[in-house]
């Protein structure tokens, strides 16, 4: 998919309606010309998130959050700007060009159907559970009442039963109007080995509906009720619209309380995520029951870095967890584990122990090091040189993978205190790590920051503000300052899009301009500016004070530059260069200092 054409973007905006789009989040109250609102995004008892319909863009006074109706979608979907575009835009009905060639046209309508099917699936296997007739399903009741799921999660999560009868979920989509075509490519049917005609996928199972995080029914895993028969579950195969490791169970339910408490409970099965889940740990989602896969890590950075793994204590969940562990560092995310006892799983652990211990073991969780070294001592034993070498094998990529050097150092530190070996030693052992790994470290080296940060954004902000006041100001401040005496880089790009406008004879409007921003931390910058007060006093004066400073500033960076490179240039030795360069400082500084004579 390429780029989306300008003209496209601001018909999607132009369609939309942020009163409409934000109210279908959250409930928004009239306040005059505008709305107002509890901020989604942080915590607050009084409404400081205001939504403006004139100018159709939203701000809250609270954190600081705002910018237009694709702002807005970014931040609640935790989308990116393109991803926001097409959301909307299938809104508001706008098509986008390349988006519809045939193929891909004809692509999208198969994942529409086959997620119609789904739905109706899903609805089928729920209705059937919750009959009073079917003696049945009064069976799979008693089944998920005994595993202590209620009434209420059962409708939550949706979930089903599928009757013992060979064709029973056939039947129901033959008469919806559903090919059996479109039932195969849902994997919800089987061809009959004879080659004629098809029988159900899931029969006598209780059905657990996989959706994703717009609450879509992606797939379904369905549980026997009896331990004898046949494989404990059965899940859909891969479908057009279903790749195993690109979801993750009951994400759609979680992701608010998720963003919230701005952490992730990972469990592993399906009923390990219901029952916590039921007695109130809402962050929680399952992997179902494999390693975690790249994909499931993004979905879930989008909501929070931060993880809390607990997966069975049994060895295939210690091994998904080790292979889940290095992933999980190398995507950024902040990883603990969690554990319970040998053979517990979190289903068993919260109905035996409840869910405060289970809470209590999640806040307990340890980190990464500590638990993989827990681990692989427990296998290896400290006491015999193998078993150090083995431990050390099993540490050091771990401890590779860490972004931060200074962890990195600290960790290894731990190890060698640990294995009571020279950290030289372990130091070796870790180049040849890294070498394997094939990752480069790059150094970022700092400058020291010439002038005072905070005041030299407020004097270029107090500068963008006049600038979107009135116009007159911009060919003033074009002619003035240049933008790389701006030195905050979302306030360059407010103005480098400001003066292209003014150039173009386009009206510099606060809508317009945020309207044509994608990067949404400047779209903030810009609604913050146009929904304050105004500030009272003489433009011009206050002009000329802003820009007085910030030419100010320019010639302290100036000098500080300088400064630096003779200092570069003494610790290098190099004199000669050291000196031709004090001798350039004071030529600077006669000529600043003439200059403003
Ligand atoms: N799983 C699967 N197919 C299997 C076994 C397991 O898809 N044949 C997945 C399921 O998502 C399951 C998870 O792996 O929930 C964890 O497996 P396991 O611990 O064996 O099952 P439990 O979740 O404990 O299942 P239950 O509590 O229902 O016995
Ligand atoms: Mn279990």
């Amino acid at each position: 998919m390429g780029r989306i054409p300008e003209e496209i973007i601001a018909q999607v905006i132009d369609r939309c309606d942020i009163v409409e789009t934000i109210s279908s989040y959250i409930p928004l109250k009239r306040a005059g010309r505008s709305f107002k609102a509890v901020c989604p995004f942080h915590h607050e008892k009084t409404p400081s998130f205001i939504v403006n319909p004139d100018k159709q863009i939203f701000h809250c006074f609270g954190c600081g959050v705002g910018g237009n109706v694709v702002n807005f979608v970014m931040k609640q979907e935790r989308m990116e700007f393109p991803e926001a575009i097409r959301f909307l835009a299938q809104k508001v009905n706008v098509t986008i060009p390349g988006d519809e060639t045939p193929q891909a046209h004809h692509a999208n309508n198969i994942r529409q159907a086959i997620l119609r099917v789904n739905a109706l699936a899903a609805a089928f296997f729920h209705k059937t559970l919750l009959s009073d007739k079917s003696p049945e399903a009064k069976n799979a009741r008693e089944y998920l009442k005994d595993r202590g799921i209620d009434l209420n999660a059962v409708r939550v999560f949706q979930l089903g039963f599928a009757p013992r009868q060979w064709d029973a979920l056939l039947i129901y989509l033959k008469q919806e109007g559903i090919s059996l075509g479109l039932m195969e490519k849902a994997g919800l049917i089987i061809p009959r080995e004879s080659g004629q005609g098809y029988y159900d996928r899931f029969r006598n199972r209780v059905v657990f509906p996989i959706f994703d995080t717009r609450a879509h029914c992606r797939a379904f895993g369905a549980r026997a009720l009896d331990n004898a028969e046949g494989a404990k579950y059965l899940n859909s195969p891969e479908t057009i619209i279903y790749t195993k490791g690109h979801h993750l169970y009951g994400f759609h339910l979680a992701k608010q309380a998720i963003a919230e408490e701005d952490c992730v409970v990972i469990v592993e099965g399906y009923v390990d995520c219901l029952i916590p889940y039921q007695a109130g740990v809402r962050n929680i989602v399952a992997s179902l029951g494999t390693a975690l896969t790249v994909d499931q890590i993004r979905l879930l950075r989008r909501y929070t870095p931060r993880v809390v793994m607990l997966f069975d204590m049994d060895p295939a969940g210690e091994a998904a967890m080790m292979r889940s562990l290095d992933t999980l560092i190398e995507e950024g995310m902040e990883v603990r584990v969690a554990t319970l006892a040998p053979g517990e799983d979190p289903d068993s652990f919260v109905r035996r122990q409840g869910v405060d211990d289970f809470r209590g073991r999640i806040a307990a969780a340890q980190t990464i090091f500590d638990y993989k070294l827990d681990v692989l001592t427990r296998r290896h034993g400290v006491q015999t040189p193998d078993g150090k070498a083995q431990i050390a094998a099993g540490m050091l990529p771990t401890v590779y993978r860490f972004p931060n050097e200074l962890i990195k150092a600290e960790y290894l530190k731990r190890l060698a205190r640990f294995l009571d070996v020279p950290e030289d030693a372990l130091a070796k052992e870790y180049q040849k790590v890294g070498q394997a790994i094939g990752t480069t470290v790059t150094a970022h080296l700092h400058e020291p920051p010439a002038v005072n940060e905070a005041r030299a954004r407020a004097v270029e902000r107090g500068l963008l503000k006049l600038m979107i006041e009135k116009e007159e100001w911009i060919p003033k401040v074009k002619q003035d300052l240049t933008l790389e005496d701006f030195q905050d880089t979302n306030i360059r790009t407010a103005i480098t899009r400001i003066f292209d406008f003014f150039e173009n004879g386009k009206r510099v409007d606060a809508v317009n301009l945020i309207n044509s921003i994608e990067d949404a931390a400047v779209s903030r910058m810009l609604t913050g500016i146009v929904t304050e007060e105004e500030i009272a006093g003489d433009r011009a004066k206050m002009y000329q004070d802003f820009v007085n400073r910030i030419r100010h500033d320019r010639l302290k960076v100036r000098r500080q530059k300088i400064l630096q490179q003779i200092q570069d240039a003494e610790s290098a030795g190099n004199f000669a260069r050291a000196s031709e360069l004090s001798q350039q400082f004071n030529q600077f500084i006669k000529y600043e200092g003439s200059k403003k004579a």
